[in-house]
């Protein structure tokens, strides 16, 4: 990443109880630290505006058809990129989220079953830029491991949302459209093995802050 790069965006993926949160807070910090003349903005989905915030409160409770959780979903991500990402990346600043459109692909796509083809329109529709160009971000970490493993992991954690209380069945078939998405485009993805330590995870992240 140059010194008069036009804004940066990451965002962190994975399956629930695959530790990405553990981490993220700390390599905006880092990033931030790194960067210390450009603005580091953290942020989330479903969420990362007023608007958004609320229809994460009814997508992480209120059961639903498949078809209206994809457009609630997508609904939010568009606020989100009018009110937040774009200004931001336009502003030259780095954009940090926690988890964007491959999450979609991933829990409505893989885990609940809606066509590939439905999100392919609604990521265009959504993501679409006025040259033609889809906003997609720059770095992606995909937190990987056995679905069984982060159901462990899960059940030692606060009261599960709507989406934690799926079976192994469902995690596992997330886990595997991730990982679809990661191979599809390996540039944007960086895989990070999270049966590992979060000793280990966090020297990884270090890493890659120092090769931007
Ligand atoms: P999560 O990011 O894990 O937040 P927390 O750490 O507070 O649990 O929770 C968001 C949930 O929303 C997660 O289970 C994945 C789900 N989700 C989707 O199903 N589709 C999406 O497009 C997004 C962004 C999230």
């Amino acid at each position: 990443m140059s010194a008069q790069f036009s804004g940066y965006f990451i965002s962190f993926e994975g399956i629930d109880g695959a530790g990405k949160s553990t981490h993220i807070e700390s390599f905006g910090k880092l990033m931030q630290e790194r960067y210390p003349d450009c603005d580091v903005v953290m942020t989330r989905e479903p969420g990362g505006t007023q608007l958004g915030e609320q229809l994460r409160a009814l997508l992480l409770d209120a059961p639903m058809n498949l078809e209206t959780e994809a457009l609630l979903m997508f609904a939010a991500r568009r606020e989100h990129i009018a009110q937040v990402i774009e200004p931001a990346l336009q502003a030259g600043k780095i954009v940090i989220s926690d988890r964007f459109t491959d999450a979609s692909f991933a829990y409505q796509g893989g885990g609940r079953g809606l066509s590939l083809e439905k999100l392919n329109d609604l990521e265009r529709w959504v993501q679409g830029r006025e040259n033609g160009s889809l906003l997609q971000p720059n770095l992606t970490f995909l937190f990987d491991l056995p679905g069984a493993i982060a159901e462990a992991r899960r059940s030692k954690a606060r009261a599960p949302d709507k989406f934690e209380k799926m079976d192994l069945s469902f995690f596992e078939k997330v886990r595997q459209e991730y990982l679809r998405r990661a191979k599809t485009d390996p540039k944007r993805f960086h895989l990070v093995d999270a049966t590992q330590t979060p000793d280990v995870i966090w020297s990884e992240l270090q890493s890659l802050v120092i090769k931007l």
